[in-house]
Formats: structure tokens, C-alpha cells, sequence
């Protein structure tokens, strides 16, 4: 049998159902803050919100999608517009094969060439898969927030992690929305 080829690309609304079929049985699990999973077309609404402005990208196995991450903006109020969230989820037996560690090396890059500097991890205690992941891409454990989430009849605590990953010594200009940068450039780093 020959090796699975896996691959990146920008996620469209046309993913919703197979990406909301990845994320609906997390629902059921503390690894997520929802208590009732999105429906396809709410799923759908979520992708087009976000991928006009941040990174939405899609995981491929054989080209059929196995995982995803997208960047969301951390806080409304205007200063916080260079720092980010993010979010990743692989199908079960597509975890644990080095692809989380892909997936948000190539999210960095782009947040980078956008102009994002600082990018935020909140991760449900325990979740030792995503503390090490983040740990790995060179994120700070922050702070534990404590009993911070109410999820299946416990209250949650959350470490959050954060990554710097621009430059702090000027003013920053407005990041580039991710439909505006050079094409080949992400391109080139989704193939990367
Ligand atoms: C968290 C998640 C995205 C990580 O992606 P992944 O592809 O499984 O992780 P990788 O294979 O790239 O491994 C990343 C690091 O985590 C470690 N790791 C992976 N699975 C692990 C596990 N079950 N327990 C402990 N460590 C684990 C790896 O060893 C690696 O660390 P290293 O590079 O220092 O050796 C994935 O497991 C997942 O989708 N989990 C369910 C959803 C979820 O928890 N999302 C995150 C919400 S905050």
C-alpha cells in the first residue's frame, strides 16, 4: 500500500459539512466550550465570517479532509486587532500523526505575513495532545484560568498559551486580510 499523501488549502463554505462532521463529536467532550453542536448551515455562516480576514485551512489525507484550524480575532476592542485565536481539530484516528504540528506551522506564516503579532491558544485541562502541540510551536504557557467554564456536570479550567510572533519596536500597520496577500506566496506556503 503506498504512504498517504497529505495536503493543505485554504478552507471555502462548500466544506462545512465535512468539517462539521469533524467537530460535532467534540461537542460532546470538554475540548470545546459549546454545549450544542453547530448545525451544517450555522458551520457555514462560521467559515464565511472568518475566511475573508484570517487563515482557514483545510488538512487533506488522499484529498479528503481530516483536520482543520482557522484563526479568529482574540477581542473585538480596536487595539486588540493584531492578536489572534486559534482553533484546530483533526478526526479522531487522524490525531497524533504529526499533522497539528503542519497545520499550525503553516498558520503561523500566514498570520505572520499578515501582520498578526501575537497568537493565542485556549486549551481545556487536560488535553495533554494540545498542551504539547502548542508547547512544541514555541507558545508560553500564560496563565491557568480556573473553574473559568462550566462542561458535562464539572467546572473547567483552561491554560492559555500565547506565541509573539511579529515585531514590537514601531506602530503597527493594519494586518492584510488573507484574500489580499500574494496568492503564490500562500500558496507556496500551504505546499510547503
Ligand atoms: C490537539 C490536536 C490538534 C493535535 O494535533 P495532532 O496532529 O494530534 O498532534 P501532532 O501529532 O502534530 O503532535 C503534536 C505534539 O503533541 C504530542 N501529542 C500528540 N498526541 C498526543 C497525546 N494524545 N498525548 C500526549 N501528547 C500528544 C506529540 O508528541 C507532539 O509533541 P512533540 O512534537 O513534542 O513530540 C489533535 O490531537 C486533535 O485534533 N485533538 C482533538 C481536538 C482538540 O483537542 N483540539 C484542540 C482544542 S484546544
Amino acid at each position: 500500500m503506498s504512504e498517504p499523501v497529505f495536503t493543505f488549502r485554504l478552507a471555502t463554505p462548500d466544506d462545512a459539512e465535512v468539517l462539521q462532521a469533524i467537530y460535532a463529536p467534540y461537542v460532546e467532550t470538554t475540548v470545546t466550550f459549546e454545549y450544542v453542536a453547530p448545525t451544517v448551515e450555522e458551520f457555514r455562516q462560521r467559515i464565511i465570517d472568518r475566511v475573508s480576514v484570517y487563515p482557514y485551512i483545510v488538512c487533506e489525507e488522499d484529498g479528503v479532509p481530516v483536520g482543520y484550524a482557522y484563526a479568529s480575532r482574540l477581542y473585538e476592542r480596536a487595539a486588540y486587532a493584531w492578536a489572534v485565536e486559534l482553533s484546530v481539530y483533526f478526526a479522531p484516528n487522524h490525531r497524533g500523526r504529526g499533522m497539528g504540528r503542519k497545520i499550525y506551522d503553516k498558520m503561523l506564516s500566514l498570520l505572520k505575513l499578515q501582520g498578526v503579532r501575537t497568537v493565542h491558544g485556549k486549551v481545556t485541562f487536560p488535553n495533554p495532545a494540545s498542551d504539547k502541540l502548542h508547547n512544541a510551536m514555541g507558545f508560553k504557557l500564560m496563565a491557568t484560568l480556573e473553574n473559568v467554564g462550566f462542561k458535562n456536570g464539572e467546572w473547567r479550567s483552561i491554560n492559555h498559551w500565547e506565541k509573539q510572533i511579529g515585531d514590537f519596536s514601531c506602530a503597527p500597520e493594519p494586518i492584510t486580510p488573507i484574500t489580499e496577500l500574494d496568492p503564490a506566496k500562500v500558496q507556496e506556503i500551504l505546499n510547503a
